[in-house]
């Protein structure tokens, strides 16, 4: 499956949304997140995000590493999500902050 990370949070651009041929992007209020259960591994969503933040299960860094089960849990939570919108208002900023995990509202 992939994953989507750090990178996302308080940014939200969304250009994955729409790419996804199984719709399995859920979103949060600052975040989004990929239903592993749905993931087929095409990924088209990676190169669409321009933070970077999809990444496949088996190439996260030991710091990324919570975002997997994270993803799993928030995906469960959170509406699908398919067609791409506004990114949040201060994403240009939070595209450059890290570390940003404190961020994330559920
Ligand atoms: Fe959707 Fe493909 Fe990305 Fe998985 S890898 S979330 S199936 S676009
Ligand atoms: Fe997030 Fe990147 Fe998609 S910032 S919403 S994973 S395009």
């Amino acid at each position: 499956t992939f994953v989507v990370t750090e990178a996302c949070i308080r940014c939200k651009y969304t250009d994955c949304v729409s790419v996804c041929p199984v719709d399995c992007f859920h979103e949060g209020p600052n975040f989004l997140v990929i239903d592993p259960s749905g993931c087929i591994d095409c990924a088209v969503c990676v190169p669409e995000c321009p933070v970077q933040a999809i990444t496949a299960d088996t190439q996260l860094t030991p710091e990324q590493q919570p975002y997997l089960a994270l993803n799993a849990e928030l995906a469960a939570l959170w509406p699908v999500i398919t067609q791409a919108k506004d990114p949040l208002p201060d994403a240009e900023h939070w595209a450059q902050a890290t570390p940003k995990r404190a961020e994330l509202q559920l």
